[in-house]
């Protein structure tokens, strides 16, 4: 199996990613949706220990260490031109090109790799041609405000929709292949 570079992003129904104020209660919907799937906390775990690599902007790790790391010790690659302090032993720093750091280091050591935002890395990626897969979690809310998911990548991408997957909750996920 080649290794993969997949896009995950939580979105809100108008395409916001992030609220203003960092708030994510949002991202926890009281919907419900009859004929969705239920996922138990061990398809879950189960799912998260197949990937091996995180790829993240510095502005969602700082934001994901104040809320609480979700990413265990996985290992997890924060871009960043700072040299910000990291204790974690699983994080590493990067910064320089993009193109060097998935194609020459990332992909020859792991297969599924996650690039988990935020929007401004995304966008980055998409640019250069970085993004094999983009799996969006749509959430039953409109927000109205915030930072956008997709506002100007400045390029044309068409897609091949691989699956689509309704949830109990509401959440409507979109699994997307660039072609
Ligand atoms: N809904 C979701 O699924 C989801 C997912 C992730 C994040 N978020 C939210 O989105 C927000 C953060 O997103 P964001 O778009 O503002 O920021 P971001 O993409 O997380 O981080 C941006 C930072 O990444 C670094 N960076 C980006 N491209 C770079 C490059 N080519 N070379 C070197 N460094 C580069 C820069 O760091 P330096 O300034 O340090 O150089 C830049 O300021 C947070 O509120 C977070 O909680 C939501």
């Amino acid at each position: 199996m080649s290794a993969k570079v997949t896009l995950h992003m939580v979105s809100s129904l108008d395409g916001f990613i992030a609220r203003k104020d960092g708030s994510v209660a949002w991202m926890r919907s009281k919907d419900t949706y009859e004929n969705g799937v239920a996922l138990s906390e061990e398809d879950i775990a189960e799912f998260l220990k197949k990937i091996d690599c995180y790829v993240m902007g510095s502005r969602t790790y700082e934001h994901a260490l104040k809320l609480g790391w979700p990413y265990g010790n996985t290992p997890v690659i924060v871009v960043t031109s700072r040299d910000l302090n990291s204790e974690k032993l699983s994080v590493s720093l990067y910064s320089g090109d993009l193109p060097e750091l998935v194609n020459n280091q990332l992909k020859p050591k792991y297969h599924n790799i996650w690039l988990v935002g935020g929007a401004m890395l995304s966008k980055e990626f998409l640019r250069h041609n970085l993004v094999d897969d983009i799996i969006i979690s749509i959430m039953p809310v409109i927000l109205g405000d915030g930072t956008l998911f997709f506002d100007y990548i400045g390029k044309e991408q068409p897609l091949h929709l691989k699956d689509v997957t309704t949830y109990k909750d509401g959440m409507v996920e979109l699994w997307y292949e660039l072609t």
